[in-house]
């Protein structure tokens, strides 16, 4: 990455989508898009401190669009409100990404891959390496002041489970399933197909075949010790009921360093090889004839290319896979107030953890023994509650009729 990327203050410095990382020297259209030429001279005397802006202008709009990829990092953090971020707040706290993000000699924390490019594995978990951003960092483990209870659960259950209540929020649809099988449909005349929602998300394109999306989504949760492990280019992978994990979540009940985290699950179909056995990876972007799926709209051709520049094998044959790939939420922590309640999770029956089976929780599970004595527990509750409100009763009867008497 260029400095300026990072460093730039006037909000001028911008890169064109195709050439590669380089600026707009020259005026250059991108479809209906202009991008004006950058000063330089002006940009380089107004270098400084990262912003929200600078670090948003890749991370809110990874995977070709606003809010595609994650569902917690959005444009809608430029301008955040309370209710939205609590720390990003403008007129509040108003942090900057690296705030949390403290920088190192450039090393930014917050990495997740097995394969960083830089810096030791870092997550927001207790006993690491000491320097991550974590929330534990600056709210400690016991950040909870009236309810001592909620104490307890920051071993098993992660800040973030209850303080992001729901993700895009802020009024940007993050994608959630992107069908690749249904791409390369056209008109009777021949012309590509783009339709939209009522909010103008694109719902089918020709080039990319059909795409959910979703706003204030409620996460998913699993166990999760801050290690994911990868698929990689060339692995094998078989078709199955459940969908091919891009990424698969380490941890469960048994393990200190696990907690609940919640998820946004991005699911879709992508090109595979049933012979080979392997994810392909197709040549999208290209002119005519060079293979390039977005020009010729051929999978065999467009893989082949692909797979040849990968140095892969590839059988020829093309069929399609259901994916997933688990995506941490971590972003837009909402007011205290929001916090999920008690009975979210600890209901009988559609809670948020229904899911997560192979512990107890109370109020979900029933274990005989302990439904009893709890049930037992709860009678004493109620008649201690009843003896004090009665005579809290008495006391008020009396003090009333003791004007008169
Ligand atoms: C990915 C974003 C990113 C890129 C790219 C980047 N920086 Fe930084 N840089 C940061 C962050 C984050 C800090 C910490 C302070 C802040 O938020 O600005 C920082 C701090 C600095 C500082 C202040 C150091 C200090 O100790 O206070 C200098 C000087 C600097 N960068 C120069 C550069 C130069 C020169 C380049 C290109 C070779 C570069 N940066 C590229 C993100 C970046
Ligand atoms: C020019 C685009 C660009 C800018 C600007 C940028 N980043 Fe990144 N950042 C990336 C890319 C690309 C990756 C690697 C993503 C990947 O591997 O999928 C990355 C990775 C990261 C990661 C690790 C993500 C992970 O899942 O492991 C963090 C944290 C991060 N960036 C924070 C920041 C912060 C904070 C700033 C601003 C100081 C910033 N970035 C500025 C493009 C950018
Ligand atoms: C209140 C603190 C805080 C602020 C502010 C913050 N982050 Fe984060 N961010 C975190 C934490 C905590 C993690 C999880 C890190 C971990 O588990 O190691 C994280 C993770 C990430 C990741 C990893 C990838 C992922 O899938 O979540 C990226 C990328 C990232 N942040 C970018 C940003 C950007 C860009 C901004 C500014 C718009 C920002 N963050 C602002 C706390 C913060
Ligand atoms: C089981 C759910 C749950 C977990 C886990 C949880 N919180 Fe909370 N948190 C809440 C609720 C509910 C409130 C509102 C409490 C109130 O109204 O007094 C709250 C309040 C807060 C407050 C405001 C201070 C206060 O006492 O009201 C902070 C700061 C906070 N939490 C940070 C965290 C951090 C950091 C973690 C992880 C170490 C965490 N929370 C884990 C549910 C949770
Ligand atoms: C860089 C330090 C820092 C980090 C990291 C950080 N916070 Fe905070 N947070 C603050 C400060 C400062 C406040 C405002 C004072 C307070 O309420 O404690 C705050 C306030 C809060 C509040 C109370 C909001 C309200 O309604 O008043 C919650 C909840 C909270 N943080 C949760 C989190 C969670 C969850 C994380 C991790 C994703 C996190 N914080 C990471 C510094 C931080
Ligand atoms: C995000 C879901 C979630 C929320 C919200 C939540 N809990 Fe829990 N709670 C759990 C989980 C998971 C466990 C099991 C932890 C374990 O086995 O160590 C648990 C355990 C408990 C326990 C038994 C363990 C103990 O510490 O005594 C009690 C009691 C409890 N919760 C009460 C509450 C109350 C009261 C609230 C609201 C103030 C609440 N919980 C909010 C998920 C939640």
């Amino acid at each position: 990455m260029d400095c300026l990327v990072c460093h730039d203050t006037t909000g001028s410095y911008r890169k064109f989508p195709t050439a590669c990382g380089d600026p707009v020297y020259k005026e250059r259209k991108f479809g209906k898009k202009v991008f004006p030429a950058v000063d330089l001279r002006k940009v380089a005397r107004k270098v400084g401190k990262t912003s929200r802006t600078t670090c948003g202008r890749c991370h809110f709009y990874g995977g070709g669009g606003d809010g595609v990829k994650h569902g917690d990092l959005d444009s809608s953090l430029f301008k955040a409100g309370k209710e939205l971020d609590v720390h990003m707040d403008v007129k509040g706290l108003n942090y900057s990404c690296s705030t949390c993000h403290v920088a190192r000699t450039h090393q930014i924390s917050g990495r997740y891959y097995s394969r960083p490019a830089a810096g030791k594995h870092q997550f927001a978990l207790p006993a690491d390496d000491g320097w991550r951003l974590a929330c534990e960092s600056c709210h400690s483990r016991a950040p909870h002041k009236n309810i001592e209870i909620l104490n307890h659960h920051t071993a098993k259950v992660a800040c973030q489970t209850c303080h992001i209540p729901r993700y895009a929020r802020g009024g940007v649809f993050t994608k959630m399933w992107w069908d690749w099988s249904t791409a390369g449909k056209f008109t009777a005349a021949g012309k590509p197909i783009v339709k939209k929602d009522k909010a103008g998300n694109v719902i089918y394109h020709s080039k990319k075949g059909d795409m959910r999306w979703a706003e204030n989504v409620v996460p998913e949760y699993f166990w999760y010790n801050g290690r994911m492990s990868y698929l990689h280019e060339g692995d094998k992978v078989k078709p199955s009921a459940r969908p091919l994990e891009l990424n698969s979540l380490q941890g469960d009940y048994a393990d200190k360093n696990a907690r609940i985290f919640p998820f946004k699950v991005m699911r879709g179909k992508q090109p595979y090889d049933p012979v080979e056995q392997s994810l392909l990876i197709p040549y999208l972007f290209g002119k005519k004839g060079t293979g390039a799926y977005w020009a010729d709209y051929d999978w065999v051709k467009a893989c082949r290319v692909g797979m040849e520049e990968a140095g892969l094998p590839f059988s020829g044959k093309v069929d399609f896979i259901e994916t997933a790939m688990y995506w941490p939420i971590t972003h837009m922590i909402a007011p205290k107030e929001k916090a999920l309640s008690c009975a979210v999770c600890h209901r009988r029956n559609n809670g948020r953890l229904e899911n997560l089976r192979g512990f107890y929780l109370p109020g979900r599970d029933r274990w005989s023994f302990i439904d009893r004595s709890g049930w037992v527990l709860l009678g004493l509750t109620v008649l201690a509650l009843l003896l004090h409100a009665g005579l809290r009763f008495v006391n008020s009867k009396r003090r009333q009729d003791g004007g008169k008497s």
